[in-house]
């Protein structure tokens, strides 16, 4: 064999052995470092739950405070809590994906754009010393401009009033609809009604509240620039506030039935 070929092959053979390293490499390390990851994100869940209820004292451990906060599965339908469900495992966004546990929602009475609604959902709940409800904090989500958001309603223990919002996933656009992260805006949320003669009255609106107006405990400042985000924020409130979300489950509580 000649020596370019002799040269050539030499390459090959370095440049191969160098991509299997690597692939190695890379592999191991995702395979390693998924537990980290998951142990990652459900502390950040709990962190998000913690700090929708106003519970979230940053200076103390999350797990620890989170010891105070019961997980809960609940069928929707019926409002009732479920007890042949683990929730400690129960994945609410996978069985929002499973037919034989959602249902297909038809386009117009899907404002959030949520396609299915799972048949069971993960609930958090406050216990006061006595033992008896403090708060519950709901999950929530639905369509943007650009994006599922997802994240946490907290109620006080009369399930209409607001206890907290906040979103932990969602790409809206940072400094527009980015901005329901933005602490001013959700320390709007605490205090608001949810509901007026049993109907769903909260409503996030386009601009600021009106001085004066006579609904303000049932309505919430939208986000300036930002239309489309605030709209999908008030769709969604009102979809998982409303008899196809956690209506029933509310109505239940209130009742001492769930
Ligand atoms: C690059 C870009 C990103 C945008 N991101 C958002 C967004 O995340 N949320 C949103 O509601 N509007 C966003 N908008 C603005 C919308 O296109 C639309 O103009 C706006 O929602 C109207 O709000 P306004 O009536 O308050 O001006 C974005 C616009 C541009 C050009």
């Amino acid at each position: 064999m000649s020596a370019s070929g002799e040269s050539l092959g030499r390459i090959l053979t370095v440049a191969l052995g160098l991509c299997l390293v690597c692939s190695v490499v890379v592999s191991t390390a995702a395979v390693v470092l998924k537990p980290a990851q998951q142990a990652n994100k459900t502390l950040d869940l709990k962190r998000n739950i913690l700090m929708a209820a106003g519970l979230l004292d940053p200076s103390l451990s999350v797990e620890e405070q989170f010891e105070q906060v019961e997980s809960r599965v609940v069928d929707l339908d019926q409002g009732r809590f479920v007890d042949d469900v683990d929730a400690s495992t129960f994945d609410q966004r996978e069985a929002a994906k499973d037919p034989t546990r959602s249902r297909a929602i038809p386009g117009d009475a899907d404002p959030a754009k949520l396609v299915r609604r799972e048949d069971q959902a993960l609930v958090y709940l406050v216990r006061d010393t006595e033992g008896g409800l403090d708060k519950i904090i709901l999950p929530i989500r639905g369509y943007g401009l650009w994006s599922t958001l997802y994240g946490f309603m907290a109620l006080e223990s009369d399930g209409n009033t607001v206890a907290g919002l906040g979103f932990y996933e969602h790409a809206e656009t940072p400094g527009l609809g980015g901005e329901v992260d933005n602490p001013n805006w959700k320390r709007i949320w605490p205090g608001k009604q949810v509901f007026k003669n049993d109907q769903v009255a909260i409503k996030v609106l386009k601009g600021a509240v009106p001085a004066g107006s006579d609904d303000k405990q049932w309505q919430v400042d939208g986000l300036s620039g930002a239309t489309l985000t605030t709209k999908g924020v008030d769709n969604l409130v009102r979809y998982w506030m409303g008899d196809q979300g956690f209506k029933p489950l509310l109505e239940n509580l209130r009742r001492g039935e769930a």
